[in-house]
């Protein structure tokens, strides 16, 4: 899979501009493609990218049901909106946003409940990695939003490895630190739900992931694709990222 984060960027206006742009070049992608935007861009892109082979994503959704809760968009109202994939945990979100793994957990069970993919984000801060903690961070996030999760739900996650220090930083994990946490992380998958479950695991890789850096990145055993912020916002950039796929 890879999968664009179009974060905070683009007016509507602009942002159906880009998705028509992908519109016209993805014809027959050789992996899943998905396009993560802001919730008030999620009706129209759905209307437009229709029929073609391009998936949507909301990038958060409400930790709770619905009810008043002022300002906040539930994850039945992405899914009405035609999104099949919604990005939680992403470490903005988790940093800026004060969203701890309880709560992600909720948001996790209510996407799931509402027929909504999650694409869960994982990853250390630069801090933790020096201190060579990152495999226990990471264990934690696991641990603390998604491992409760039955076999079946837990089928339905896709994973991005995001290190902290890599996201729009330009400083990118080298193919040995993405592929070694991945295996990592698929070895967790593999003690909590066996080999079968965590071979057929999807685990993304982002931070700074460019059209330079992809296929490198890519043609690691265990990095299955990527989770792109700014290099998705340039049509040309994210369709030579889904080419090194
Ligand atoms: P970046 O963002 O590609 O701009 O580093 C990735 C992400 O935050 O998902």
């Amino acid at each position: 899979m890879v999968a664009g984060n179009w974060k905070m960027n683009k007016n509507l206006q602009e942002g159906l501009a880009l998705a028509g742009e992908l519109k016209q070049q993805v014809k027959n992608p050789a992996c899943a493609v998905v396009i993560g935007t802001p919730f008030i861009h999620l009706a129209s892109v759905c209307e437009l990218l229709k029929g073609t082979p391009i998936h949507v994503a909301a990038e958060n959704c409400a930790d709770k049901d619905k009810g008043a809760f002022t300002g906040e968009v539930s994850a039945e109202m992405v899914k009405s909106t035609g999104a099949e994939y919604c990005i939680l945990g992403h470490s903005e979100r988790r940093a800026y946003y004060h969203e701890t793994p309880a709560i992600l957990k909720d948001k996790v069970e209510l996407a799931l409940a509402n027929g909504l993919k999650p694409i869960f984000c994982i990853g250390e801060v630069k801090e933790e990695r020096e201190a060579g903690r990152q495999n226990d961070v990471v264990k934690a996030q696991l641990e603390g939003s998604l491992f409760h999760l039955s076999e079946d739900a837990f089928r339905q996650i896709t994973l991005a490895y995001e290190p902290v220090w890599a996201i729009g930083t330009g400083l990118t994990a080298t193919p040995a630190q993405a592929q070694e946490m991945h295996a990592f992380i698929r070895s967790l998958i593999a003690e909590h739900y066996g080999k079968a479950v965590a071979d057929d695991t999807t685990i993304l890789y982002g931070g700074s992931c460019n059209e330079k850096n992809a296929a490198e990145l890519f043609a690691n055993p265990d990095v299955d694709g990527g989770l792109i912020g700014g290099a998705s916002l340039v049509a040309e950039k994210f369709l030579a990222i889904i080419a090194a796929r």
